[in-house]
């Protein structure tokens, strides 16, 4: 009786101490972070939610676009949930955004166009009350990889002004494109992950 009295107690004392811990290290969420603050790669990000695809080519742009690449947009899954039910972007919130370049530009019988080339970059952004306290909604942006620089294991948090500034003055919610992804605007009017036919 009494053996199992102390075991009982230490095992919530074990429990709350891990809960202490938890909870002032890190926000819930997928992102992980090395001791110098700086964020790890993610892993499996291809099993997120793909919010949306865009592509600015250089013919649309005199010839040189900021960003000839074409950018596909992640969100964990947690986070894609808790939007779909709230319409907000939880604390703990995760998006990666890939680079590819483009590749073909004729395609076997739909059309000339921009075909996905090769991987040239991935960047993320990650939403943390605690850790990003002093950034605009809380969000710390950081490159892993662009094209001339290589693929980092652990990303800096990079100035707001390189990153946050435009995603505040521009972005339609919370600092996030919304006005971009046709995924994320139709689960939060109703929460539907997919598409309803007519009656
Ligand atoms: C001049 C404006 C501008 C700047 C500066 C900027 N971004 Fe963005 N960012 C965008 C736009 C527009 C999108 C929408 C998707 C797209 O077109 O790539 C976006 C989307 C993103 C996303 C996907 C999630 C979201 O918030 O919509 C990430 C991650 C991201 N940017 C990271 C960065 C990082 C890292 C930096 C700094 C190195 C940065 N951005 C600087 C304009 C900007």
């Amino acid at each position: 009786m009494r053996f199992t009295r102390i075991l009982r107690s230490s095992a919530a004392i074990a429990m709350l101490a891990l809960g202490i811990g938890f909870s002032s290290a890190m926000a819930a969420g997928p992102a992980q972070f090395n001791d110098k603050g700086e964020l790890l790669l993610p892993q499996n990000y291809r099993e997120w939610v793909m919010v949306g695809t865009q592509v600015t080519p250089d013919e649309l742009n005199d010839g040189k676009a900021p960003f000839t690449e074409i950018r596909t947009v992640y969100i964990d899954p947690e986070s894609y949930a808790h939007y779909k039910k709230t319409g907000e972007f939880r604390d703990g919130t995760m998006t990666v955004k890939e680079l590819v370049s483009v590749g073909d530009r004729k395609g076997p019988g739909s059309g000339n166009g921009y075909f996905m080339g090769d991987y040239i970059g991935l960047e993320a952004s990650v939403k943390d009350a605690k850790r990003f306290a002093k950034e605009p909604g809380y969000w710390g942006y950081y490159i892993f990889y662009v094209p001339d620089m290589p693929l980092v294991a652990a990303a800096k948090h990079l100035p707001t002004a390189e990153c946050a500034a435009c995603h505040e003055k521009h972005a339609s919610q919370d600092l996030v494109f919304t006005q971009f992804y046709p995924v994320l605007r139709a689960a939060k009017a109703t929460g539907l992950s997919g598409v309803k036919a007519p009656h």
